[in-house]
């Protein structure tokens, strides 16, 4: 049953050999007496061309047999085809197959079959999920979020990073930002209806909402699912030095944009003995590495997305990989912002988050190449971050790419216990919630950083394409989890 991938069939010598091939058929057209048949498995880029000549059909084909075969043949059909491989006439193709044989796995009627050839629109596909990845978009970038995976394991792997596994449900808030989806198996209905009743008995709300008893739920606590695996990266990483987690992420956050997911892939490096300047130099080598990767090693993925997707998208990534990033402080940038507040909706002040178009100008207007700022004001970053000796902004980076924004976001660690405490307790976080976060720096503390890169938001930047939603086999965004 195992046959060849024709990725390895396009680029094998066209000597006459009999060979058989699986996949869907794209297209069949025919002209007099020959017909021609697309056939892709999704290996490659390409497809293979199966022709059979009518008039010429070759030794020991049985003709009738095979437009027999032929007939129901439409597009999205599978098939298995057997025949000789042999130099091909056309151009832009090096071989193909002579047909002798052809067996239907399956039909797709055209009346039905949602994929017809023409160009469907992306929202159109989106609502067709589960068969996407059959069009040569969605192929494309199932292959690159599959190579860009592998070059992350690499990248990390070639570098002595062990690869840890951070869990996926957990009873810490990392980002402290409140955007969690709980995880539960009390039966909210029966809590309901108790509730109503005791309601009804003149019980008070406040009453009413300690029926809640989390002390029942499975976990004996509160428990959601993570939207980070730092913390307990940084676990590890003051114990292997050098680490990196891989795994989806959650955030209950309602931003219903073409860069936010509710389920999304982070890579989160954590390593210990390295200051703000040295993660730096590890995001920038990172971002660089794998840009390259997708341009030497997935040129016709490539080629696709920057002929078909975004038009010069290749030399946009070449640029990216050739140029210094920028390295400012968030002092710098917002004054570099104020210079030009007349072009900004938001106004830019010294305290404000970044918007989205206030990181654009920075990348492409003034310094037209990656950015990275540090050393944000605590009041909008996170509560582990290092504390700076002017106790009023921390060891914060965030990385920011021309024509997208905010890819990773990372900081220095606070590695002092003190400050950590008093840290966590102003953010209005239970100290109770960290105690194991908090013995890190009580048990042999060591300086240590790290970032975060999101899968998606590294996808939309190589493939150029427009949606995150179209970058992740099944987006998760709000009012959306249909499949
Ligand atoms: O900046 P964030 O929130 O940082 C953290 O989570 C840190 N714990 C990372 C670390 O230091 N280990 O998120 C990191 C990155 C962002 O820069 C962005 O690329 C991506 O994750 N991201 C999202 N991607 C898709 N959908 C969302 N809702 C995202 N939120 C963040
Ligand atoms: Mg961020």
């Amino acid at each position: 049953m195992r046959t060849e991938l024709i990725k390895d069939i396009l680029v094998s010598q066209p000597d006459g050999r009999e060979i058989t091939i699986n996949g869907w058929v794209r297209t069949k057209r025919e002209s007099k007496n020959l017909v021609f048949i697309q056939v892709n498995d999704g290996s490659c880029f390409a497809s293979v061309q199966l022709t059979f000549d009518r008039e010429n059909p070759g030794d020991g084909v049985n003709i009738s047999a095979l437009e027999n075969v032929l007939k129901p043949i439409t597009t999205g059909a599978s098939v298995k085809a057997t025949g000789k491989l042999v130099p091909s006439p056309a151009s832009g193709q090096a071989v193909e197959i002579q047909l002798t044989q052809l067996t239907v796995w399956g039909e797709a009627p055209a009346d039905s079959y949602p994929l017809q050839k023409k160009n469907h629109s992306l929202e159109f596909l989106r609502e067709h999920a589960h068969l996407r990845a059959r069009t040569n978009t969605f192929g494309a970038v199932a292959r690159m979020r599959s190579q860009m995976a592998f070059a992350i394991h690499s990248f990390f792997q070639e570098r002595g990073f062990q690869y840890v596994h951070t869990p996926i449900i957990t009873a810490s808030d990392c980002e402290g930002a409140g955007e969690m989806f709980q995880v539960t198996t009390l039966d909210l209905e029966k809590i309901a209806s108790k509730a109503v009743e005791a309601g009804a008995k003149g019980m008070s709300p406040e009453k009413a909402a300690g029926l809640i008893d989390y002390s029942k739920d499975f976990f004996g606590k509160h428990a959601s699912l993570t939207v980070s695996g730092q913390l307990e990266a940084e676990t590890y990483a003051t114990a292997l030095s050098r680490v990196y987690t891989f795994g989806p992420t959650f955030r209950a956050e309602n931003s219903n944009t073409t860069r936010h997911l509710a389920e999304f892939w982070m890579i989160e490096p954590e390593m210990a003995f390295f200051d703000l300047t040295d993660n730096m130099d590890l995001a920038e080598e990172f971002v660089k590495y794998l840009l390259n990767w997708a341009l030497t090693k997935c040129t016709a993925d490539m080629k696709f997305f920057d002929e078909r997707i975004q038009k010069g998208l290749i030399d946009t990534l070449t640029h990216v990989v050739n140029s210094d990033f920028a390295r400012i402080t968030y002092t710098e940038a917002v004054e570099a912002l104020e210079k030009n507040a007349q072009a900004f909706e938001f106004k830019p002040y010294w305290g404000c988050d970044l918007q989205s178009e206030h990181e654009k100008y920075l990348t492409e207007v003034v310094y037209k190449r990656p950015v990275i700022v540090t050393d944000y004001p605590k009041e909008i970053k996170a509560f582990y971050m290092k504390l700076n000796e002017d106790g009023k902004t921390v060891r914060a980076m965030d990385v920011l790419v021309p024509g997208l924004g905010e890819i990773i976001g990372g900081s220095e660690r606070e590695a002092d216990y003190t400050t950590l405490l008093e840290r966590i307790k102003t953010l209005g976080l239970n100290p109770e919630d960290y105690w194991w976060y908090l013995d890190l720096r009580k048990f042999g503390t060591v300086p240590h950083s790290g970032f975060g890169l999101g899968f998606e938001r590294l996808l939309l930047y190589v493939t150029g394409m427009g949606n995150i939603r179209d970058v992740i086999p099944y987006p998760r965004a709000p009012k959306l989890a249909d499949f």
